[in-house]
């Protein structure tokens, strides 16, 4: 099919990039040059594990082009998705101008009947908000439908080549056919195409994301009552999961969620309850929460350091707000940072993938380091604040040496508090003391 793609985000730039993978003819169109001369020449603005091998494949082979022309990149395209930020505005709500920008270049652009699919993660009642706005633009007729996104950073090409689920939310079932045959590649035999009303669809992306932002906040409350009562939140986790009910997933304790995506979308839900008057307690709830966990870590450090944090040295592992992304956006990690800063403390931090967008926001106010250990040199503590791969196994024997005292605050429970007792740590962990 002929498939035209608006926004090269994140969200837009997999969406593009993989349904010509699967032997699309895709356009990706933006309205930033730089992004799409950047694009054209092979470079990725984001990090994310397999992606760029998939958009140098498949431009090398002409299925996969850029461009910023919007009318030329939509005149033969059958389907065109509309992948543009929706960012938190200040009344907590999602900004929707850009949705509504591109809509209207859309349907001033439009020479035959399209289909209009967004991939945003949009407010209910925007597809029909979108349809009736582009209705004052144009005679011709259109469909407006809403394909929700369940990708997760770093692991985005996997979540779209297999999909838990499909939800699209249509006013047509022949515009459901459509979406379908583009699809069907992706869909294992046991995982649904569901067809709903965009409404509903719309509503289904932020429930998911409520939920999910739920269990999170909820096991970080639990682990902290843990660590009071002195239980293992760990095998607090075995004890629950087991029960099919509850299982195991997104139950992990820590320092909080971050990204581009819960802290935007349990606003947006915030929001859109009190829009009808009503109200939004569990979802204020689960972000308050989210906000005093973001500051457990510097909590932990204070009372440690009774002598306070003023010319401390602190080295921070991680810095994106989960592994395998250089994202950093609402992460964990710079809340404690900015903490630290205030307190007057050196802070020395590695991150795989994520030193060149923080070294963006601070400048020299943090030293960067290449390796994690050149991080602990002279360091009077270690703080880990993202759960990468490659922190799980270090040399311990180096890290007693490099650091000027062995402590240690874990803010993702990478390490066991026991284990890490005998190697002669002062360890602290997230729900579980030793
Ligand atoms: C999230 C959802 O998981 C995706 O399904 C959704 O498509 C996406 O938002 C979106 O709306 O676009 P993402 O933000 O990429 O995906 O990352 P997650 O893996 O969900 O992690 C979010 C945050 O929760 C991270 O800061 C992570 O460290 C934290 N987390 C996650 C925990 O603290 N504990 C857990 O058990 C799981």
């Amino acid at each position: 099919m002929k498939i035209a793609v608006i926004g090269t985000g994140y969200v837009g730039l997999v969406q593009g990039t993989c349904l010509a993978e699967s032997g699309n003819d895709v356009v990706c169109i933006d309205k930033i040059a730089a992004k799409i001369e950047g694009l054209k020449q092979g470079k990725i603005p984001i990090y994310e594990p397999g992606l760029a091998e998939l958009v140098h494949r498949n431009t090398r082979d002409g299925r996969l082009t850029f461009s910023t022309d919007l009318a030329a990149g939509i005149a033969d395209a059958e389907i065109i998705f509309v992948a543009v930020g929706t960012p938190q505005a200040d009344h907590g709500g999602a900004d929707l101008s850009g949705v509504w920008a591109v809509g209207k270049q859309i349907a001033e652009s439009l020479t035959e009947p399209k289909v209009i699919v967004i991939k945003s993660t949009v407010p209910v009642g925007t597809n029909a908000e979108l349809a009736r706005r582009m209705a004052e633009s144009t005679t011709i007729p259109f469909d407006v439908a809403n394909n929700p996104e369940f990708l997760k950073e770093g692991a985005a090409i996997e979540d779209f080549n297999k999909p838990d689920r499909v939800v699209v939310g249509v006013r047509r079932p022949e515009v459901a056919e459509t979406l379908h045959e583009l699809y069907a590649p992706f869909l294992r035999t046991d995982r649904p195409f569901l067809v709903m009303s965009p409404e509903s669809a719309e509503m289904t992306k932020y429930v998911a994301n409520c939920l999910l932002a739920t269990k999170i906040s909820f096991i970080n409350e639990m682990a902290n009552l843990c660590e009071a009562y002195k239980a293992d939140v760990n095998d607090v986790r075995r004890g629950i999961g087991h029960d099919q009910r509850i299982g195991f997933h997104f139950l992990h304790p820590g320092v909080g969620y971050g990204g581009s995506c819960f802290p935007k979308d349990i606003r947006a839900v915030i929001h859109m309850a009190q829009s009808r008057g009503l109200p939004a307690r569990m979802m204020e709830a689960v972000d308050e929460v989210n906000e005093a966990q973001k500051e457990v870590l510097h909590s932990k450090l204070a009372s440690h350091f009774k002598d306070g944090l003023r010319g401390k040295t602190i080295a921070v592992w991680g810095l994106a707000f989960k592994p395998r992304t250089d994202d950093v956006r609402e992460a964990p990690a710079l809340v404690l940072i900015d903490a630290l800063l205030r307190d007057g403390a050196h802070i020395r931090v590695h991150d795989p993938e994520a030193i060149a967008n923080v070294r963006d926001l601070y400048g020299d106010k943090l030293t960067y380091c290449d390796r994690p250990y050149g991080a602990l040199e002279e360091a009077d503590a270690l703080v880990i604040a993202t759960e990468w791969n490659e922190f799980r196994n270090p040399d311990f024997d180096v890290m007693i040496r490099l650091l000027r005292s062995p402590v240690v605050f874990d803010g993702r429970n990478v390490f066991d508090p026991e284990r890490m007792a005998e190697l002669g740590f002062t360890y602290y962990g997230i729900g579980r003391v030793a």
